[in-house]
């Protein structure tokens, strides 16, 4: 029988410091009435001065501990951290991660910008279903609050840090993961950047040190992407909109999530979104929103969950999930 992986174990983080609009508005040419108009974010939190990426996976990780007991990371041979704030170029973040809970397992940092951890799962699923692996610790973390130009109202206002973890690994049919969207163009790769070592893109376009947005570029493409990422998932799943119980988006901008539900034909309380509270917490965000989701109790085995993201790259990826088959209580269920 063909192993299918499935998400079997959750965890999120998110820093204490929390920056409102108005908070924003003090330092910078803004207003809570504009952010939240344009994006629906009303705060974000933000990593301490000392707290970095590598900090925030780790808390995301004992989240995870705290819920489904520590074995749900035993037998872990492969730990894969997506983000695009590494604490450092190497050591790889999930080597910090791999030592800081002593796992034998292997370890690499994927770099794929906002939509770095469905990435993540989609690398995690083939590694299960091949037998590369048999089960994979993925986390998304980011602390883009470092990066972003707080002298930039057009993007500093729309980015918050955080993290989230997720077990992947074989279960049962009709449970897990259908085969994944995974896109990439770079022909819009000046739209969103934030610089390493060049100086400039090969088409010449300069590279600051923080990040810069084109935002209503990103805004066409996001709209544009959203829309066909979730039909081809939907679509290779085997499924109709319809069949979607919960739409669980990358958490940027509500008119961007709005317009991808109305073109799904999905009811508001089909969709999950907490960017609200948080903003765009890039590969930290679909892993944060899930996790808040099986909190609210918004997410029964057997239900089909699509997950989207897009960002720098530009890129993006999408995939059904039918939920459940994992092995593990959650610390409330056991209670
Ligand atoms: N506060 C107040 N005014 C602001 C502002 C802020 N934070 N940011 C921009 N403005 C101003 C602009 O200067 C502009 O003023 P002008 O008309 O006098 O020049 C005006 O608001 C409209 O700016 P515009 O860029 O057209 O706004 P918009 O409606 O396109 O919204 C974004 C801007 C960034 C919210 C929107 O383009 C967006 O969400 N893009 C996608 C970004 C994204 O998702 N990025 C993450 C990818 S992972």
């Amino acid at each position: 029988m063909t192993r299918r992986a499935g998400i079997t174990a959750l965890g999120a983080y998110a820093p204490a410091k929390v920056l409102t609009n108005d908070d924003l508005s003090k330092i910078m040419d803004t207003s809570d009435e504009w952010i939240r108009s344009r994006t629906g974010i009303r705060r974000r939190h933000v990593a301490g001065e000392d707290e970095y990426t590598s900090d925030m996976a780790f808390s995301a990780v004992e989240d995870l501990v705290r819920r489904y007991g520590q074995e749900a990371l035993d037998g872990t041979d492969m730990v894969i951290v997506a983000t695009d704030t590494p604490d450092a170029m190497f050591p790889q973040t999930a080597a910090l991660v791999q030592h800081r809970f002593g796992l034998q397992a292997g370890a690499f940092d994927l770099l794929a910008a906002c939509p770095g951890w469905l990435y993540a799962v989609s690398v995690a699923k083939a590694y299960i279903e091949s037998g590369q692996a048999r089960k994979v610790l993925t986390i998304g973390s980011d602390a883009l609050t470092k990066v972003v130009d707080w002298t930039d109202r057009r993007t500093a206002v729309l980015f918050g840090d955080g993290a989230g973890a997720a077990i992947v690994e074989a279960v049962e049919a009709p449970y897990g993961l259908a085969p994944m969207v995974i896109g990439a163009d770079g022909g819009g790769a000046e739209h969103l950047t934030v610089g390493g070592t060049a100086k400039r893109l090969p088409s010449g376009t300069e590279l600051k040190e923080k990040l810069t947005m084109n935002g209503r570029e990103v805004f066409k493409f996001a709209v544009r992407v959203m829309n066909t990422s979730t039909l081809e998932a939907i679509d290779k799943a085997g499924l109709t909109p319809d069949d979607i119980e919960l739409f669980v988006p990358h958490q940027a901008n509500t008119r961007i999530i709005d317009a991808a539900r109305e073109r799904l034909g999905l009811s508001e309380d089909r969709v999950v979104v907490t960017l609200d509270e948080y903003g765009n917490n890039s590969t930290a965000s679909i892993p944060m929103a899930l996790t808040h989701a099986l909190d609210d109790g918004r997410i029964q085995d057997g239900d089909r969950l699509l997950m989207v993201a897009f960002g720098g790259g530009l890129s993006w990826a999408a995939g059904v999930i039918t939920w459940g088959g994992g092995r593990y209580k959650t610390a409330k269920e056991s209670a």
